[in-house]
This record gives C-alpha cells, sequence and structure tokens, in this order.
C-alpha cells in the first residue's frame, strides 16, 4: 500500500485511477465469459476477483486517499468489483446449467431395457421344508422350539438315559468340544430338546423341534456331518401309540402326499420305550427292490418329483430288474425314529410317569427331500449350487 497520505497530493493513487480500474473490470469481464467449464471461471474468479487480484490490490489502496478522496473512490471500487462478481455468478449459473445437461445425458440410464441379468439365488429346499414342516405341526396346535446346537453332553446323552458306557455315545459319532472337561458336544440329534422343553414348559406338552445337527460322517452320496431333524414330542395324560401312529400318519401325507404307505418296525432307543423306526415304502420302486421297466435309461428315482428336481450330478444309470438303489433293494426307507417316551427321561425332566405318557419322534429332513422330491445325491444339498436351488422355486 502507498504511504498514509492526510489531506495532500496526490489526491489519486495510479492503481485507482478511472481508465486502469476500468481496464481491470475489462480484463476480468473477457476472462469470466471465455471460461469454458466451471474450473475456468473458479480460475478467472480467483485471478480477477480474488485477494491478490489487481481490482483487490487497488482497493487496498483506499486507505491512502485524503479523506474527501475515499468515499468516491470507495463507491467506484465497489461498483467495480460488483460487476465482475455479477459477472462470476452469472457465467457459473449458465456453466452449472451445462454440466447438469450433459450429465443427464452422459449418466441417462434407461430403467426400460430389458436386463440380461438373472436371479442370482433361489432358498434353499430344506429351508423351505423345514417351514412346511413347522406349518404341518402349528396347524396342529403344536409348539415349535429351537435349541443350541452347541449342546450339554448331559442333554445330549444322560437325560435321554444314555448310560455313561452307552455304546451309543460311540454309535453316535459325536463331535465333542473342547476342552472335554467342559462337557459339551455338537449335538448328535434334536432329542435333548425333549429333555429342556420338559423341564422349560413341563407337562402337558406339543412341540416340534426342528434343528441342525453334527456327526462324525464323511460327506458322500447319503451322509453329511451336518444335517437337518425334526422332533416331535407329545406328553399328555393317557397317550398311547396310538396317537403316535395317527401323528405320525398325518405327517407322511402332509410331507409325504395321500396313499404313501408305511410301517413301523421294531427298534431300539434309550430314549423311548417300546421303539421303532419308521419306514416309507420306497417311492422310486413302489416297494419292489428293483428298477422298474422303463426306468433304466435314466437314473432311478426319475419319478415325476425326481424330473423336476434331479441331481446336478451326472447320473448313473442302473438298468431294469437291477436292484433300486434308492432303498438298497429292500423296498422301503428308514425316516426316522420313534416311540413312547422313556419313563425315565419323563423323570428326568421332572415330569411324573405315573401321571403322563408320551410319545415322540425324529425325522431327517435330507432324507425326507430325498424321497419326496427325488434327489438322490445328499452332496446336492450342500454344495450350494444355485441351479439346484432354483429347481425347488422361492416359494415363502
Ligand atoms: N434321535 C434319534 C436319532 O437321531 C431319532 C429318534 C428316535 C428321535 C426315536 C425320537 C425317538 O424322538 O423317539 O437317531
Amino acid at each position: 500500500m502507498s504511504a498514509p497520505n492526510k489531506d495532500f497530493d496526490p489526491v489519486q493513487v495510479t492503481p485507482l485511477d478511472a481508465e486502469q480500474v476500468e481496464g481491470a473490470v475489462a480484463d476480468a469481464l473477457a476472462a469470466v465469459a471465455a471460461a469454458g467449464d466451471l474450473e475456468e471461471l473458479a480460475a478467472a474468479s480467483r485471478a480477477h476477483g480474488g485477494d491478490r487480484s489487481p481490482l483487490a490490490l487497488a482497493n487496498r489502496e483506499i486507505g491512502a486517499l485524503p479523506p474527501s478522496a475515499k468515499a468516491d473512490a470507495g463507491r467506484r471500487m465497489g461498483q467495480a468489483r460488483r460487476r465482475v462478481a455479477d459477472a462470476v455468478a452469472e457465467r457459473r449459473a449458465v456453466l452449472e446449467a451445462e454440466r447438469d445437461a450433459a450429465v443427464l445425458v452422459t449418466e441417462a440410464l434407461d430403467l426400460t431395457q430389458p436386463t440380461s441379468r438373472r436371479p442370482r439365488g433361489a432358498r434353499h429346499p430344506l429351508g423351505l421344508l423345514v417351514e412346511r414342516v413347522e406349518d404341518f405341526f402349528t396347524g396342529l396346535g403344536w409348539s415349535v422350539l429351537e435349541g443350541p446346537e452347541v449342546e450339554a453332553e448331559w442333554f445330549n446323552f444322560d437325560a435321554l438315559n444314555f448310560g455313561p458306557d452307552h455304546p451309543a455315545r460311540q454309535m453316535q459319532d459325536t463331535f465333542f468340544v473342547d476342552p472335554p472337561e467342559d462337557g459339551l458336544v455338537l449335538r448328535t440329534h434334536t432329542s435333548p430338546v425333549q429333555a429342556r422343553a420338559l423341564l422349560d414348559h413341563g407337562a402337558p406338552l406339543y412341540v416340534a423341534v426342528p434343528g441342525r445337527v453334527f456327526r462324525t460322517d464323511e460327506l458322500d452320496a447319503t451322509h453329511t456331518p451336518v444335517f437337518t431333524q425334526v422332533e416331535g414330542l407329545a406328553v399328555d395324560e393317557h397317550l398311547t401309540m396310538a396317537h403316535l401312529r395317527g401323528a405320525l400318519d398325518a405327517l407322511v401325507v402332509a410331507m409325504l402326499g395321500e396313499g404313501t404307505v408305511t410301517r413301523l418296525r421294531p427298534a431300539f432307543f434309550p430314549f423311548t420305550e417300546p421303539s421303532a423306526e419308521l419306514d416309507v415304502r420306497c417311492p422310486v420302486c413302489a416297494g419292489t427292490g428293483v428298477v422298474a421297466p422303463g426306468a433304466g435309461a435314466r437314473a432311478q428315482g426319475a419319478a415325476t418329483a425326481a424330473e423336476e428336481a434331479a441331481s446336478t450330478r451326472a447320473d448313473d444309470p442302473a438298468g431294469e430288474g437291477a436292484p433300486c438303489r434308492t432303498c438298497g433293494g429292500t423296498g422301503w426307507i428308514e425316516w426316522g425314529g420313534c416311540g413312547m417316551v422313556n419313563p425315565h427321561v419323563l423323570r428326568a425332566a421332572g415330569v411324573d410317569p405315573e401321571r403322563f405318557s408320551g410319545f415322540a419322534f425324529g425325522m431327517g429332513i435330507e432324507r425326507t427331500l430325498m424321497f419326496r422330491n427325488g434327489v438322490q445325491d445328499m452332496r446336492d444339498m450342500v454344495d450350494g449350487d444355485a441351479r439346484f436351488s432354483r429347481r425347488f422355486g422361492v416359494e415363502v
């Protein structure tokens, strides 16, 4: 800035000279008009209106003028700077409008255009089937419960009347959870929820418990180390084996369809007495134990349902008259275990066996999917290949 100029000469300082100011404004307006985009405009605005622009520097000189000249110089400089600022604002509005219009064109999205993308996934058929089972039991008025997958050994075995050295503890091929002294296992079946439910709710009780269970099996066509069961438990006064049979018949019809033939075969489980296995007549060979005429060309299991839900693996055709692979030639497939709840189990869960009796059953959901939809290879159920799941639709 020039030196203070009290009331004497010069009355004018060069940068404030009208011509110079007019020239600076003209330069500024030309630069603003020439700015082709917002960046160029910002640069022009900085150069001609910023702190170090000729107009800003001239403005500073006002302080050096004698008081009589200050007002006039201030007014002229204010006008000059306002013209530049107005020009910048006007040009900015124009450039912004141009930019917005260009974005609309370059980033236009035609939402009506058909897409080649396909749905990536589908709900897994096991999940859908579990929902069906739950609907069935809810329809009967039963409750649906869950239990923990990491289970106390006591619930998994002891409460169910497996003695400490009972061979079934090994038979079950259990995953024990470290450290062993904590007494935890990955539950080998859903039956431990029987004792949990009775302890929590007491009798009478009608519950269904779907859930994941774990055994140290290798994954192959008929085994998987992680699978799904549904447990049923009814405890009330005067329940008999006839009630068990009736409940199972209704479940079979709901899951496998009217006309499915079943049988109860004596068996042993520590937690039921008497116990039975529920067998379903093989839907593939219709109980004959051999591959039916005409079925040889395709793999066995090529019933209508199987057509819908065939394996993603190559089928291994078996000729007419060969033993049925699905049932191993026996004509029957084991679906699950069942029986009358052992009084020891009722007692361990705090229920008086003199007053209450109960029946229970446990079915494999993977097996159910196998008979219901002709899935022949359990590996298809764990692969996570959406082509497999999609065949079952996405019912909700
Ligand atoms: N928990 C048995 C298993 O996994 C199945 C079972 C058998 C469940 C008999 C039951 C039952 O409720 O009564 O092999």
